[in-house]
């Protein structure tokens, strides 16, 4: 049996999933990408190009990692951090700075914020989660401004060959195992890898920003092709 759940179960399993996994999220990402989460985080912030007074919105944050990076960069932005499961955002509130952050319960898929509200939106590990790419993605080209940016942190699919096959292997024993032992919870970290595999590739979801109307689009890959920080202008 697949262990993705069917679309019209897919916001109800995984917010009860990152509930779960909340106070082991951080740590079992860091173990995960070997540390390199964090060069990428910066990456992502620096594509933003925030300037002093900008207003950036970082959807499906989490515990916040991207927002902490945005007011690290940027000081004086104005930083609102949106999820729908609210446990990871009060991990996150308890974090150092997290009080210069707006917190905002929110739905990917219907954001509460008017058209036009924020300068740059960016997401970390989101869009694979959420029941329908294409309409987080007109959300988020809704409430930016014209000219605003929208960065997007996300795994990708693993490419061919004997790179993939080892990807593979990685996904399929060793994240499992990190989640049993480190969140006691193997369920979680087999879902995670799987909605990689079953995910996107970079073109496809460069395709998906250009057919909801971003212009410049662009992409490069991280961590032997198997995510992918895209870019693109409203
Ligand atoms: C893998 S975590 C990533 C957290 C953080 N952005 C990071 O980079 O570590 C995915 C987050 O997306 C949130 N999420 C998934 N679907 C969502 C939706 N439809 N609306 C809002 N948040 C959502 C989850 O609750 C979870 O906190």
């Amino acid at each position: 049996m697949s262990v993705l759940p069917p679309a019209h179960d897919k916001p109800r399993y995984v917010r009860d999933m990152f509930t779960r996994i909340a106070p082991r999220y951080d740590l079992l990402n860091r173990l995960m990408t070997g540390g390199q989460d964090v060069r990428w985080r910066r990456e992502v912030i620096r594509l933003a190009r925030l300037e002093p007074g900008q207003r950036l919105l970082d959807i499906g944050a989490g515990t916040g990692d991207l927002a902490r990076e945005a007011l690290r960069q940027q000081p004086a932005a104005r930083v609102v951090a949106a999820d729908f499961t609210l446990p990871m955002m009060q991990v996150g509130r308890r974090r150092a700075g997290a009080a210069s952050i707006a917190w905002v319960a929110a739905d990917a898929l219907r954001l509460p914020f008017a058209d036009a509200s924020f300068d740059a939106v960016v997401s970390g590990f989101l869009l694979r989660n959420v029941a329908d790419v294409r309409q987080a993605l007109q959300e988020q080209h809704r409430v930016l401004r014209p000219g605003g940016r929208i960065v997007i942190l996300e795994t990708t699919r693993p490419p061919r060959g004997l790179v993939g096959a080892l990807v593979r292997l990685h996904f399929r024993w060793v994240i499992p195992a990190l989640g049993r032992l480190f969140a006691g919870d193997a369920q979680a970290y087999r879902y995670l890898p799987a909605s990689s595999v079953h995910f996107l590739t970079a073109a496809q979801l460069a395709a998906h920003l250009a057919a909801v109307g971003f212009r410049r689009v662009g992409y490069r890959k991280r961590m032997l092709g198997t995510v992918a920080i895209h870019w693109a202008e409203k």
